[in-house]
């Protein structure tokens, strides 16, 4: 059974609230909260995405009561690691002194946290590690064009971590349940951001655009139709009902996109705890900082279930359900 046994976070200190955007470009608190929900957002002034990963891996670590050099694996979901080279989960794996795991990163952009979980369950799973530290973590407001209000405005930093111990032995019910997940490149267009174009003496390719994109109605149509049908298909291979999950912990993009899953799940909406109000849209990390809070906050009962949810670029999209 593989559980999670542990849970961290880490948000910049400086936070930016609407209206201080308001100051700078052409937007306001109405305008932002009425189509998203989002009041503010923590950027990172002196954090790093290797600093907020180290800083919520070791809250993680501590509540698991595991010691890092214990830990088989360590994965690292980003879209925005300080570094190409070496990757998030290795410079991870240093400052913490886990030398035994093994460390990579994995990109499924808003879906990572999930697809991270999958991927370290299935390893668990088939025996070949015992534990995993899974990390989502992001330093967003450096991929976001600034000039470009449609975007800049929904999304902030941070990580989050948990770490997973499998506890086959431990006599209890519960743990991961059931996970599914997708994947459309062919609609990969509504929501990219370019890379370095190729340039050495023997080409040179134009650059293209290095800040994110998106199509923003193109996104929530594809959210509001794919979430609650991952969401479905999760709970009824784990053989339970809607009803018999607790909380709807699903990626905070737009309290509408939540609002309209927890409409066509016919579920209330104290099933759907949010964050997204203080902390914007922060991909990878959104779900395991939010689950961090609720755990924290003693918001999660032995044995209550829930259903994690991720979903973006990609496009990629993925749900999970776990008895905690
Ligand atoms: N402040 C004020 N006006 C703005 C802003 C802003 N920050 N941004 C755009 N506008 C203007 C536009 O210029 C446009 O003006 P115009 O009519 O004069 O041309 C007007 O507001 C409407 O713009 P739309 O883009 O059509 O606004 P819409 O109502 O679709 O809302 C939003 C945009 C909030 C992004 C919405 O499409 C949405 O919620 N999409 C979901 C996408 C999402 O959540 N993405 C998160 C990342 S993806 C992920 O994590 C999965």
């Amino acid at each position: 059974m593989i559980k999670i046994c542990g849970t961290g976070s880490a948000l910049p200190a400086r936070t930016v609230t609407n209206d201080d955007l308001s100051k700078i470009m052409d937007t306001s608190d109405e305008w932002i909260s009425s189509r998203t929900g989002i009041r503010a957002r923590h950027l990172a002034v002196e954090e790093t995405t290797t600093g907020m990963s180290v800083a919520a891996a070791k809250q993680a670590l501590e509540e698991s009561g595991l010691q890092a050099e214990k830990l088989d694996l360590i994965i690292a979901a980003t879209l925005s690691p300080d570094h190409v080279l070496p990757t998030l989960a290795c410079e991870v794996q240093a400052a913490i002194g886990a030398t035994h795991a093994v460390a990579f990163d994995l990109h499924a952009a808003c879906s990572g946290f999930l697809f991270s979980l999958n991927t370290a369950a299935a390893y668990m799973q088939s025996g070949i590690y015992k534990n995993a530290l899974i990390i989502g973590a992001e330093t967003l407001s450096k991929m976001m064009d600034w000039n470009d209000r449609g975007t800049c405005v929904l999304f902030g930093d941070g990580a989050g971590a948990a770490v997973l111990c499998n506890l086959t032995d431990d006599g209890t019910d519960g743990g991961l349940k059931s996970f599914v997940q997708y994947s459309d490149g062919a609609r990969g267009g509504v929501l990219a951001c370019g890379n370095r174009p190729v340039n050495h003496p023997f080409a040179n390719h134009e650059a293209e655009n290095q800040y994110v994109t998106m199509d923003g109605q193109a996104v929530y149509k594809f959210a509001v139709s794919t979430v609650p049908k991952i969401v479905t298909e999760a709970v009824e291979k784990a053989h339970l009902t809607l009803d018999d999950i607790d909380h709807f912990v699903l990626h905070q993009a737009n309290q509408r996109i939540i609002e309209s899953v927890a409409k066509r799940l016919k579920q209330p909406m104290e099933k759907f705890p949010m964050n997204l109000q203080g902390c914007g849209n922060i991909s990878a990390a959104s779900v395991p900082i939010l689950l961090d809070s609720l755990n924290k906050n003693g918001m999660i009962k032995t044995n209550e279930r829930i259903v994690l949810a991720g979903f973006g670029a990609g496009l990629t999209w993925g749900a999970a359900v776990i008895q905690w």
